[in-house]
């Protein structure tokens, strides 16, 4: 029998949807969702080792601001595996944080999948992936998507998942604001949007959310003018009455270049698609100089899901 690892690295993408369509609130108070999941080259590394009991510590410029109790998705993670297995969740997680955090691009649940990899290669217990999946579902919305990467069709509350067919590589800028959004409440201004509209907010008055089939077809082509012209989030918004001030953001992001903009998911985090990596490059530079933002971050995508990179 092999030696039991001292420590296992998994490395784990940010998302950006590149449709976000949202439906009528349920009666157990989620969204039915279309949601077109991409994953991007800019992630966090989580790393489980050997520890008494369980442990969380967090490196990078956020980490102040990620919780360490069980409000963080890597402990409920370790928690929910071991108790899958009957084990003690006795591990320390070390989380290298580079997606923004509450920004919009589901760095928490990436985190959770990321743990439900680190400690099932650690522990050595081979949970089958149909099972791994279930138990990110159980965790949150997003957390499934960060195991599977590439892009892929989310149904249901965003967890039932469908891989999308997709041809090349597209080239991204986010803009990353001050401060976060918390998602419910970017759902319940959604909500109070829709009821404002006289449209109503509820599943009998919001027509089941559909994927767009020229936004398909543009991911599996590879087309980024026709994927720039399609790119839709139901949260936009929400998110922009709640922060207003993204809206010189998307406008600094354009005015630079960028063939394509949206808020990320529930924001505040901006994303910007680019024709190529240049224009990436110039994107970034108009961004950075435009005083709207609080960091730009380059990058690319789609890239695989939760991964593991370093077991000694
Ligand atoms: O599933 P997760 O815990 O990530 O969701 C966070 C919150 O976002 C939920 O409590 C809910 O308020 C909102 N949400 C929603 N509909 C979805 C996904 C999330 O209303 N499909």
């Amino acid at each position: 029998m092999p030696p039991a690892p001292q420590s296992v690295t998994v490395r784990v993408p940010a998302k950006v949807n590149v449709q976000l369509a949202v439906g009528g609130r349920r009666t157990d108070g989620y969204h039915d969702l279309a949601n077109v999941f991409f994953a991007v080259a800019l992630g966090d590394q989580v790393t489980a080792s050997p520890a008494d009991t369980l442990r969380i510590t967090v490196s990078g410029p956020d980490a102040d601001q990620v919780p360490l109790d069980d409000g963080n998705l890597a402990a409920r993670a370790a928690r929910l595996l071991a108790r899958r297995h009957g084990l003690a969740p006795d591990v320390h997680l070390h989380i290298a944080k580079d997606i923004p955090v509450a920004g919009g691009m589901a760095g928490g649940s990436a985190d959770g999948a990321a743990a439900l990899v680190a400690c099932d290669a650690l522990w050595g217990t081979a949970t089958p992936r149909d099972i791994l999946l279930e138990l990110a579902a159980e965790l949150g919305s997003d957390v499934p998507f960060a195991l599977l990467g590439g892009v892929a069709l989310g149904h249901g509350r965003g967890e039932i998942l469908r891989p999308l067919p997709v041809a090349g590589t597209f080239h991204w800028v986010f803009a990353v604001a001050d401060g976060g959004l918390s998602t419910p409440a970017v759902f319940r201004e959604c909500d109070r949007l829709r009821d404002l509209a006289g449209t109503g907010s509820d599943t009998a008055a919001v027509p089941d959310p559909q994927a767009d089939p020229a936004l398909l077809d543009a991911l599996a082509t590879g087309d980024t003018v026709a994927l720039a012209a399609a790119l839709s989030n139901d949260l936009q918004p929400a998110a922009l009455s709640l922060r207003p001030a993204l809206a010189a953001t998307l406008r600094a992001g354009a005015d630079g270049g960028a063939i394509g903009t949206l808020v990320s998911g529930s924001g505040p985090t901006c994303a910007f698609l680019t024709k190529d990596e240049d224009s990436a490059a110039a994107v970034a530079t108009a961004l950075a100089t435009s005083g709207t933002c609080r960091s730009v971050r380059v990058t690319h995508g789609p890239v695989p899901g939760a991964t593991v990179l370093h077991r000694p």
